[in-house]
């Protein structure tokens, strides 16, 4: 952490920006091994804390996940973003071609604090990453002929969202493996962009959910990273509290 980070995290207008560059809570985790900072911190938290987070790691989803094109508008990202924690998906991506993501604290109530965020500066950096870890794309454009309701379960979907005017780019619609749309029954062309979200991710989730024949797919790494550090994210001073943990079980 650079001198002043800290004190700069806590500044609304800056803890944005700064936590994708340093996130202390990933460098305490990265330092010290999920195991540890869980058995520093473990004694610090209610049953009922404990609890809930195992709850929602039980439910929690890598696939689907959502890719966001050039968002411009900071309240739809912030509703994007509550709709996808709320569904206990746990990734969503944001191309920032155009201009910087960003989500409006008023509308997010801290949820994005439980997200992975992935950022990316073009929507091809963001197509090949998720392709490695393997997704499959699908361009959400409203009147394309398939629904997104009807997506294979079995596929770790991205559905790729664009911007709140302009829709999607050619070059994002170009990169998909397909296009897919919420059927529309009325006269208007297209749904909001948050409200969008929160329709198809939904609709995917539900069926990938009834595919697995379970409710969450973390893996044993990744669920003990996120168990480190929601623990870490419930305590003041959790690096305080880990170091001593540590210096006390190496004492000799
Ligand atoms: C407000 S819409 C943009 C509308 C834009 N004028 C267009 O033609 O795409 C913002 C985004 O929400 C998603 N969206 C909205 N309605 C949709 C629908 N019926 N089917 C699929 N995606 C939709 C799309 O990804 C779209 O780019």
């Amino acid at each position: 952490m650079p001198p002043g980070g800290a004190r700069l995290l806590r500044d609304p207008r800056w803890a944005w920006y700064l936590r994708r560059v340093v996130d202390p809570i990933d460098e305490l985790i990265r330092s010290h091994g999920p195991e540890r900072v869980v058995a520093a911190i473990r004694p610090l938290l209610s049953e009922f804390r404990v609890d809930r987070i195992e709850s929602v790691l039980d439910l929690r989803l890598t696939a689907p996940t959502a890719v966001f094109e050039n968002l411009h508008d900071p309240h739809n990202g912030a509703a994007a973003l509550r709709s996808i924690e709320a569904l206990g998906l746990q990734e969503a991506h944001v191309v920032e071609a155009a201009e910087p993501f960003s989500a409006a604290p008023a509308v997010t109530m801290g949820c994005e604090k439980w997200l992975t965020l992935h950022h990316y500066g073009s929507v091809a950096g963001a197509a090949q990453e998720l392709r490695a870890r393997g997704f499959s794309l699908f361009a959400m454009l409203p009147g394309a002929a398939r629904s997104c309701a009807d997506l294979d379960p079995e596929t770790p979907a991205a559905l790729v969202f664009g911007n709140e005017h302009a829709g999607l780019s050619d070059e994002a619609i170009g990169v998909c493996d397909d296009a897919v749309s919420l059927p529309i029954h009325g006269f208007t062309q297209s749904f909001n962009l948050s409200v969008s979200v929160a329709l198809a991710m939904s609709q995917v989730a539900h069926r990938r959910r009834q595919h697995l024949g379970q409710s969450g797919d973390l893996d044993s790494e990744e669920r003990a990273r996120l168990r480190a550090r929601w623990y870490a994210m419930g305590v003041r001073g959790a690096r305080a509290v880990v170091e001593r943990h540590v210096s006390e079980e190496t004492r000799p």
